[in-house]
Formats: structure tokens, sequence, C-alpha cells
């Protein structure tokens, strides 16, 4: 039995927090690597050159975390010289994939301490970002038995620091599961857990010549890795900026033939109708735009509030914003952690402080002096074709919507262009269906927060500017990997 939506997989067992023998045992894994510096270079199927030794620190606490060595543009040629597509039968590609997932799975003492120390993740972030990653390694492990079509060659792989593990795992996976070389970069901020992921990998069978992997910038990594003929895909997740380069660069460089497999940003919304359950609406208001300090693609960006609730449901709003703890990412009490980098901290603040003089700050609570924390707050809009782009961060827009112009909301919501996760709080159920016919999003959540997508049973990607499809942790995502995708047709 294939990967079927709800065939007899089972996901990642994982960690429930509420229970202290798991606590317990996550602590005793991770403490010990509270300390350690890590290392993250270049992994080659042949000499390294390097770059200039670089140092990784804490976002919450600007300790140091390790030194990375960036791959130089010898290394490059290195890796595509020495590509090799994993000549091995499924059924053994999937069994590899399955020790990979069992090593992370083993590992989660290291790979704790790296999620919170490298890229600011909270207790729960990491618990669920590891579950994801041994979902995707086993879901395409899965999948692989059912691929008929040979490998297209060499992909390279280019992930995103809000998900260091999970997707740059994910799309490793997809790829080897179908036979594909990978030549893996990881995004800037967070070279090392990718390090130690591909150690585990190659650990687990994976040859070296299948998965290399080359930290480092994108103008010296990224972008030769999308305009070398020798690479016959390219899989991304990322700001849609990027991806639209990538595609220009592979355009002009590489066959035709070669697939861009895109995930992009979003301008995600969600409309709370007068129907609302408001207790119900204001928490997942509260993980929708907050959890992961707002870094997910998926994460809620402009809230629809119909107007004849708007007068009770932002003060409910505001008062449970100022219960959020900001603090060290991995403290159970601690609801919001750092932002990635001081960087992405100057951009948020720069964005926030000309709302605010523009007097479009509702809401804004206090945020800890050291670290690149950004407080949670609330804008005012006229309504999301207003937004200009994505502020990837805890920061939550707020327009309101009289009861005749529901679907003018929806109709502003698809002219933004971008599609990739919406959501709807409503008790009419004949609402539901129409805003779900007419709404152009990859992913839905109705009554529910709109984060967290889970391998297998709720596959995820966008549309439009937000991606190319098809969704990961889907049934369609391998067949993109192989030369001959299938064509699905109906039952
Ligand atoms: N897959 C993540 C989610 O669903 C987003 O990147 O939240």
């Amino acid at each position: 039995t294939g990967p079927g939506l709800f065939g007899s997989r089972r996901n990642s067992a994982g960690f429930d927090l509420t229970d202290e023998a798991d606590l317990a045992r996550i602590e005793a894994a991770r403490a010990p690597h509270a300390a350690t510096l890590f290392d993250a270079r270049p992994r080659l199927a042949g000499p390294l050159a390097g770059g200039q030794r670089d140092e990784i620190r804490n976002p919450a606490t600007g300790a140091p975390v390790g030194n990375v060595i960036p791959a130089a543009a010898p290394d490059v040629e290195t890796a595509l010289a020495s590509a090799r597509v994993w000549d091995a039968a499924p059924a053994e590609r999937a069994e590899v994939l399955r020790r990979a997932s069992d090593l992370y799975e083993a590992e989660f003492g290291p790979i704790f301490a790296l999620l919170a120390r490298e890229a600011g993740k909270s207790q729960a972030d990491a618990v669920s970002e590891l579950r994801e990653a041994v979902d995707f390694l086993r879901y395409y492990a899965d999948g692989a038995g059912t691929l008929s079509a040979p490998p297209r060659g060499v992909f390279t792989c280019i992930s995103p620091w809000n998900f260091p593990l999970a997707i740059f795992t994910g799309q490793i996976a997809a790829a080897l599961a179908a036979g594909n070389a990978v030549i893996a970069k990881p995004a800037e901020q967070t070279p090392l857990i990718a390090t130690f992921a591909v150690d585990l990998m190659h650990r687990a069978g994976v040859p070296a010549t299948a998965l290399q992997l080359l930290p480092g910038d994108g103008p010296t990594v990224g972008a030769a890795l999308t305009r070398d003929p020798r690479v016959n895909g390219v899989c991304f997740t990322g700001s849609t900026e990027t991806a639209l380069m990538i595609r220009r660069a592979m355009a002009e460089h590489l066959d035709p033939s070669a697939p861009l497999i895109a995930e992009t940003g979003g301008l995600n919304a969600m409309i709370v109708d007068s129907t609302a359950l408001p207790e119900q609406a204001v928490r997942d208001i509260l993980a929708s735009a907050f959890q992961s300090a707002g870094q997910r693609c998926s994460a809620l960006r402009c809230l629809y509030l119909q107007e004849d609730i708007a007068g009770h449901v932002l003060p409910m709003l505001y008062g449970a914003m100022d219960e959020l703890a900001l603090g060290d990412p991995w403290a159970l009490s601690t609801d919001v952690g750092p932002v990635i980098d001081a960087e992405a901290q100057a951009g948020i603040r720069a964005y926030v402080e000309a709302a605010r003089a523009e007097g479009r700050v509702l809401k804004e609570l206090a945020a800890p002096a050291a670290g690149t924390f950004i407080a949670p707050t609330v804008i005012r809009v006229a309504g999301i074709d207003r937004m200009e782009r994505e502020i990837f961060g805890p920061v939550l827009h707020v327009a309101t919507f009289k009861a005749n112009e529901i679907d003018a909301v929806v109709d502003a919501v698809n002219a933004t262009g971008y599609g990739l996760t919406f959501g709807l709080h409503t008790r009419i159920d004949d609402r539901v269906q129409q805003i779900v016919d007419r709404i152009r999003v990859g992913n839905t959540y109705v009554n529910r927060n709109q984060i967290g997508a889970v391998v297998g049973s709720q596959p995820f990607g966008g549309e439009g500017l937000s991606g190319t499809g098809p969704k990961a942790g889907g049934p369609e995502y391998l067949s993109r990997f192989t030369a001959h995708p299938a064509t699905h047709s109906a039952p």
C-alpha cells in the first residue's frame, strides 16, 4: 500500500509536552548539547576548497552556536562534477530513507538543541519540526516504490531558515526517493542543523555522490546551482522574489524540461464573520499570527472581522495578547521567541514604525531589550489589497467588513495573486462551501488555526504567486521529481 491519504501510514509519535516523563527525556538528551559548538561545512564527494569561516550565533542571546565554512566557487564545481543519480532499487532507497528517519528520531537531543539555538525555535515548534522531518522521510520512502519512471538527474534543493530541518529534509527526501542526485543549499542562517541532518542521511546509507551539501550564500552557491546545465531540476522554498529569479535563470540556462518546484510567500487572510465563536476565533487568530513568531509562510497576515463583532472581538484579542510571554524560546512558558536575525528584526521594526507614524498601530506588546525579538503587533489596514508585501514576523493586520461585503473580501484576497493559506470562522454551513469554492488558495482551514499542515493528511502548498505545486507531503509530489511525471487519471 502506497502513501494513500488514509492508508495505514502513521505519523511520527513525537513528544507530549504535557507529560513530565517526556519533558524529562527531552531535557536529559538536549542538555548535554546546550553549549556544544557545532560545525557546518560542505559535504562533498570530492576535495573541499572552502570559503571564509564564519560564526553562527543564537538569535535570542547572541551566544555562539558553532562555525560554518561556506562553500567556495570551486566547491560548486566539485559537487556538480561528482553528482551521480542514486543507482539503487526503489525498495533499497526506501529502506535507507526509513533508516534515516529512525536516526533523526534517535538524535532528538542534539536536534532540539540546534533548532532552539540556531533557529530560535520554541520547544513546541522544535518537537513539531522534528516530527514533520521524520514524516517526510517516511512518506516519501513509502512513495518510492510507487514510481515507475526514472529519476531526472541532478536536483538543486534550496531551503529556508524557518523550517531548517523539516523543509530541508522534505525536499531532499523527495528528490532522493525518486532516485535523483541532490545538491542541497541550506539557508545561510541555519547551516549547522543542515550539516547535522546530512550526516545522518549519509550514516543511514545515502551515497556521498547522491547527496552533497553546499552551505553558502545565494550569489556564490544558489545562483550557480540554478544556472548550470548539468542541473535537471530545482526545488525551492523561500520568497516569491527569489523564486522568480530562479525561474529566469533556469529559463536561460537549463534544459526547458527541468522543473521548478517552488513553495513561496503568501498574504494569508482569515475571515471571521458575526456567527463565529469569539473565544475560539481569538485562540486560532493568536496561533495563526504569532506562533513561531509569525515566521511561517502559512501564518495569518490579514484578519477580516465582520464589523458587527469587531467591537468586542478586538478587545478580547488584545486581552489575550497581553498574556503572551516573550523570551527564552526553549522555556515552556514562552509563547513567542525571537525572529531569525538582526536584519529581519530591523526590517520588521521599520515597517511597524511607518505604520505607527500613520496612526495605524492598534496594539503592541513590549519586546525584551536583548535578542532579536519583535513584539506581537496589530496594525489596521483598509484591506489586504493595501498590503504591499508579506511581513515575515508577528505582525497582524486587521480590516473590518460589513455583512454584505463578504464576497468583495474574497475577491480582494484572490486579487492579491498569492494563494497559500486561508482561514474561515463561521457557523453558517452554506457559507463554508460558498467561500471554499471561490477562494483560490492551496490550504483552507475552517474553524481552526491555519498553520501546521500535517504530512500525508494535509498536503501543503499554494497557487499563483505562492507556489507551483504539487503540494509537499501529498500523493502527487514525488512524480515531479521523475523524468516522466505521472498523468493522474480519474479513478
Ligand atoms: N508547512 C507549514 C505550515 O503548515 C508552513 O510552512 O505551517
